[in-house]
């Protein structure tokens, strides 16, 4: 397989990228993009892979350190926080088994995040899971990864955000007095909120970037303000509306923890879903002016500042609210804000979750437009979504022409989005795609079901990934890898969603078999599009351990 297999040689970085690739990916006639024809010395594979050609994303490299922190931290601290802790408590069965299953949740998250900060060095090419399991197993995992992921990870995700988003917004204008709200006017809510980032994400990347650096200082502000709260309202005992505040010194922290397995299991993928989203730099490894320094740097601050902000807002949960309201409430942030200020103080937070979820969709609409982008560059969707720009014009340099000062108003809010033309330079029709399919989840979605499918297919991907990382470091040692984690990270990562997996299978075998015959319908569709693109059908291979 070239050079990619020469030992040490060779890497996966982009500046050495050009001769590798033909024997990697061969060229067909038909290539997705509508690229050059087989043997024109000028398109290599991977240029066509990454989109290296005038106008794609990658040519832009324009993010930063923060950037990438903003889209870990921004993704990450979306919903989770301000919802699931009454599932992790109600499930692990006391506040100290709780805050047990936060910190366990959050070193996993951390193992993996540490994991695909080595595979991103050592493949840094925009597409994330994609890219690694294509590599690693071959086409058709990468190819089965996409499936699952532009179908229904992302957009089934921020479904959930935006579901929950609509319901904060809500809560803000009516209070906590009205007990039912129809569900569709969450959604029609949750939906605004989605179409709101799909055009910020449409019209420039640094508008989309500046969004989410802003909304991540608000999350950090409203969990340290919880934090501070927290602690006041523990030290001073000043009771709220005349209620009485949790006492801590009366609190039996491990009274009634469960000692079912299952409970702990249920505990964790809620604690996870928390902390899901440590991928999301990953899918943007070829827009970064300094991937090798900044990936690894952004994972790792991100982590440990996140799993700190997190323990602080739970035990501020448990030292203002009673336990009965935590393990029974669905917007817990909001009764934290009305016990410690009545409804001013529900408003405030109720306002500041919805701008936690707003930027997680924002952070996660960057993202998926990506991947949508590159599969459709890959020829798994049709070539349109792999354009840059708006409509069927092949680059942003044809978009830019065609959209250059058309009129006043696009002159100026160009100007906003910080130079280049908006609308010119970001993949369009994948974030349209990608809106739709949101729509869709958001619409049908129903809360619970969508957190478990989320959660199998998921932890399927990231168990292939980062097993993966292990196959690649038995098969090419030498692999030039700018960051290598620990290789006991990567294994307990395995052997933890290992179980996570196993029990999911046994607690709900329905939701796993949708999930198989899921992934199992991306087989044909996988053979269906590579004959479309390559003419010929590619087998698996089935001895990727071997060099
Ligand atoms: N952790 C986020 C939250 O609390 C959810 C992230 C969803 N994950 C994703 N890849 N979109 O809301």
């Amino acid at each position: 397989l070239g050079s990619y297999h020469a030992r040490g040689t060779r890497s996966y970085s982009v500046s050495s990228a050009f001769d590798f690739g033909t024997n990697l990916f061969p060229l067909s006639q038909t290539t997705a993009g509508g690229y050059a024809p087989l043997g024109a010395p000028s398109v290599t594979s991977l240029e066509r892979y990454t989109g290296l050609r005038d106008g794609s994303l990658e040519k832009h490299k324009t993010l930063t350190y923060l950037n990438g922190l903003s889209l870990i931290v921004g993704l990450i601290i979306g919903s989770g926080i301000f919802s699931s802790p009454s599932q992790v408590n109600f499930n692990a069965g006391s506040p100290g088994a709780a805050l047990i299953v936060w910190v366990i949740a959050g070193v996993l998250a951390w193992t993996g995040a540490a994991s695909y900060a080595e595979l991103g060095g050592a493949i840094p090419l925009n597409g994330g899971p994609q890219v690694y399991l294509s590599k690693i197993f071959g086409e058709m995992a990468g190819f089965l990864f996409t499936w699952c992921a532009v179908f229904v990870l992302k957009p089934g995700s921020a479904a959930i955000i935006a579901i929950i988003f609509g319901e904060y917004v809500v809560r803000a204008f009516i209070g906590t007095e009205v007990e039912t709200i129809s569900p569709w006017i969450n959604k029609g809510v949750g939906f605004a909120g989605v179409l709101f980032v799909t055009f910020i994400n449409c019209a420039s990347t640094k508008l989309a970037t500046l969004v989410g650096d802003i909304s991540m200082l608000f999350k950090f502000g409203a969990l340290l303000a919880i934090a501070i709260i927290g602690a006041v309202v523990a030290i001073t005992g000043v009771p709220s509306k005349g209620q009485p505040n949790q006492d801590w010194k009366n609190i039996g922290w491990f009274e009634g923890t469960s000692t079912n397995i299952s409970d702990w299991a249920v505990a964790l993928y809620a604690g996870l879903w928390a902390y899901d989203g440590w991928d999301n730099t990953n899918y943007v490894v070829g827009e970064f002016k300094r991937p090798n320094r900044d990936l690894p740097r952004a994972i790792h601050t991100a982590m440990p500042v996140v799993i700190l902000c997190y323990l602080m807002a739970n035990v501020s949960y448990f030292l203002v609210l009673p336990l009965r309201t935590i393990s029974a409430t669905d917007t817990i942030a909001v009764q934290f804000g009305a016990k410690a200020f009545g409804s001013i103080g529900a408003l405030i937070l109720a306002l500041v979750v919805s701008a936690s979820c707003l930027g997680a969709l924002n952070a996660t609409a960057f993202t998926s437009g990506r991947l949508v982008y590159a599969a459709g560059k890959e020829g798994y969707l049709p070539a349109i979504f792999g354009k840059i720009g708006v409509g069927k014009s092949s680059s942003g340099m044809t978009g830019n022409n065609r959209l250059q000062h058309r009129s006043r108003f696009h002159k100026a809010f160009s100007w906003l989005c910080g130079g280049s033309a908006a609308f010119g330079y970001t993949p369009v029709n994948a974030m349209l795609f990608n809106t739709a399919l949101i729509a869709a989840y958001v619409a049908v979605g129903e809360f619970g079901t969508l957190i478990t499918f989320y959660g199998v297919a998921g932890y399927t991907f990231y168990f292939l990934t980062v097993l993966g990382l292990i196959v690649l470091r038995i098969r090419e040692p030498q692999l030039e890898r700018p960051y290598k984690t620990w290789i006991t990270t990567p294994i307990i990562f395995c052997c933890v969603s290992l179980f996570l997996l196993s029990r999911a299978v046994i607690a709900e075998p329905l939701q796993t078999l949708i999930v198989v015959a899921f992934v199992l319908a991306g087989v044909p569709a996988y053979f269906w599009r590579i004959y479309k693109r390559d003419g010929s059908i590619k087998l698996p291979n089935w001895k990727f351990w071997r060099r």
